[in-house]
């Protein structure tokens, strides 16, 4: 167990290594089981969090502030729009200047190409830790909560599993690559083959996907790309599908658009979920398009642990919180 995570950001997943994440995991299952049992655990008494929201959300605000008052603390709601960024603020004054009030800068920022940087850069003028609520890159607290659904539903020995990582069609609007790009990262070091699927337009980062490849040699997991959501699905033990924009061939809205809905047919349904095995799980962020993405039948259905996942986005988020801002 690894614990020096005092005043440690967490912007991409491999911030943390390996034990850092278990201990995260530990953590986090300690705390789910005390909210459980009713046990105060106010580990971040007069600890602040300020929230800089540059994009909308549900999941991720709303944890983040149950979770800093369940840890004793306050969550405090920032929009940019309601700031001074528009007028000037950089993020130095950003990072500088929040990092003297809170005890831990979290931000969402997924414009492509400036998220990630941004927040890189409030980081270096901060005393406190930032924190990546989903930047245009990644989205480790969304893979930690994922991780701990899948050891949760499929034990810790997770060596030898499939797990599908794929592309689905959405109707709603170009999404970011951060999801799969962070699952691409941390599942391997926990031994999972992963299976990446995409049409051919939708291709993630090359540097993160090599990253990735040198990720499942290291820890002799499986990497292996396909352009057929029907192949990624046989035998799998996990399928997680989600759409993605197409980020790596435009980064024209209207061209991705044009792009995207040449592949109606990435649905997750009934009859591909049958291709997997009997007791995969199905995992998706959310919000999903439903009916779109994925049926409602597969969302709703037996093999779906959606709620699961994002329930444990709350218990992963206090692990780390707990663990960097006291
Ligand atoms: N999964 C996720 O990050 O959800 P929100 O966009 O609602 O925060």
């Amino acid at each position: 167990m690894q614990t020096n995570l005092r005043g440690r950001d967490l912007i991409c997943d491999l911030d943390f290594s390996k034990e850092e994440v278990e201990t995260v995991l530990d953590v986090a299952w300690d705390l789910k089981r005390k909210r459980a049992l009713g046990e105060p655990h106010a580990y971040l008494r007069d600890r602040v969090l300020g929230m800089l929201f540059f994009f909308s959300s549900t999941r991720t605000r709303c944890s983040f502030e149950a979770g800093m008052a369940q840890l004793g603390g306050h969550a405090a709601f920032i929009e940019s729009k309601s700031t001074q960024i528009a007028h000037g603020d950089t993020e130095k004054e950003i990072g500088d200047i929040l990092g003297r009030y809170f005890d831990g800068i979290a931000i969402r920022h997924c414009d492509w190409g400036i998220g990630n940087q941004y927040l890189n850069w409030v980081a270096e003028a901060s005393r406190s830790p930032v924190l990546n609520m989903q930047c245009d890159l990644y989205h480790p607290f969304q893979c930690l909560a994922d991780l701990m659904t899948i050891i949760e539903k499929q034990g810790r020995d997770l060596r030898r599993k499939k797990m599908v990582v794929s592309w689905a069609y959405a109707s709603s609007y170009l999404k970011p690559l951060s999801v799969p790009q962070s699952l691409i990262l941390q599942l391997p070091r926990f031994g999972l083959d992963v299976t990446l699927a995409y049409p051919k337009e939708f291709g993630l980062l090359p540097d993160t996907v090599e990253e990735a490849k040198a990720l499942a040699r290291k820890y002799g997991a499986g990497f292996e790309i396909v352009h057929d959501m029907d192949e990624a699905f046989r035998d799998a033990d996990i399928v997680y599908a989600k759409s993605w924009g197409p980020m790596m061939t435009t980064t024209d809205a209207e061209e991705g658009k044009r792009l995207q809905d040449q592949y109606q047919d990435w649905i997750t349904d009934e009859r591909r979920m049958a291709l997997a095995k009997e007791d995969a799980i199905y995992m998706h962020p959310l919000p999903a398009d439903r009916d779109v993405e994925v049926t409602s039948g597969v969302m709703d259905g037996p093999n779906s642990v959606v709620f699961d996942q994002a329930e444990n986005r709350l218990h992963a988020q206090k692990g780390v919180m707990a663990l960097t801002m006291w």
